[in-house]
């Protein structure tokens, strides 16, 4: 079993840790499944107010079986209208930003923390996050990804357990949950678009993720 630490300086050096997934035949039924009654209880839920204020709920896209699993905070206006995660202004960047290390939108999976628009896109309250947040512990399990990657302080924050600021967090390899999956801190792309002086901080966050996953 590679800890950690040694996980960190094999990524480090370029060094591949793990078999990849990607390519590999369709999702279990039972996977398929799981994922089907998941999305269709989100689809109903009223637990919190946003439910009164979305156009539908935003469950997440991509790869059931991906290696690399991408975690936002909520979903924007175009999120909103479209019922996808991240295919608005930032999630164009985002595209652009995968297909710069050789991924494909659709070999990863893309989920957010909240599941519903905030109005005005305002950050996610606590009780938001508290009611909805079992959503996404739950298709992190059914996924498995080998790395988490949160973009943004509020992902990362929630996903680690923390307040610390973005800049500390970013740049090593954390670890997520009971199931100490590795997991990479990045810059959100609304914050890439408002700030591209920080393009080349993410561009190695990107590379570091790249290098974890990357098949031989
Ligand atoms: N910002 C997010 O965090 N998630 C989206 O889906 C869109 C914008």
């Amino acid at each position: 079993m590679t800890t950690l630490s040694q996980l960190h300086y094999l990524t480090a050096m370029g060094i591949q840790t793990w078999q990849s997934r990607q390519g590999s035949a369709a999702p279990p039924t039972e996977l398929k499944e799981n994922m089907a009654v998941l999305c269709a209880t989100v689809a109903q839920c009223t637990a919190c107010p946003l439910h009164k204020t979305r156009t539908q709920t935003v469950f997440g896209t991509g790869y059931q079986q991906a290696d690399l699993m991408i975690i936002g905070e909520a979903p924007g206006f175009y999120e909103d209208q479209k019922g996808e995660p991240f295919v608005g202004r930032a999630g164009q960047l985002l595209n652009a930003m995968l297909e710069a290390i050789g991924l494909d939108r659709r070999r990863v999976y893309i989920a957010n923390i909240l599941k519903c628009r905030p109005p005005n896109n305002r950050d996610p309250l606590p009780e938001e996050v508290s009611q909805c947040s079992g959503f996404l512990t739950k298709q992190i399990a059914f996924v498995q990804p080998k790395l988490l990657l949160a973009l943004g302080r509020i992902a990362a924050n929630y996903l680690l357990n923390t307040q610390m600021p973005l800049g500390r967090m970013r740049g090593k390899l954390h670890s997520y949950g009971m199931q100490n999956i590795p997991l990479l801190v990045t810059y959100h792309p609304a914050y890439l678009l408002r700030n591209p002086k920080d393009k080349g901080k993410a561009w190695q966050d990107l590379q570091l993720a790249y290098r974890s996953i990357a098949p031989t």
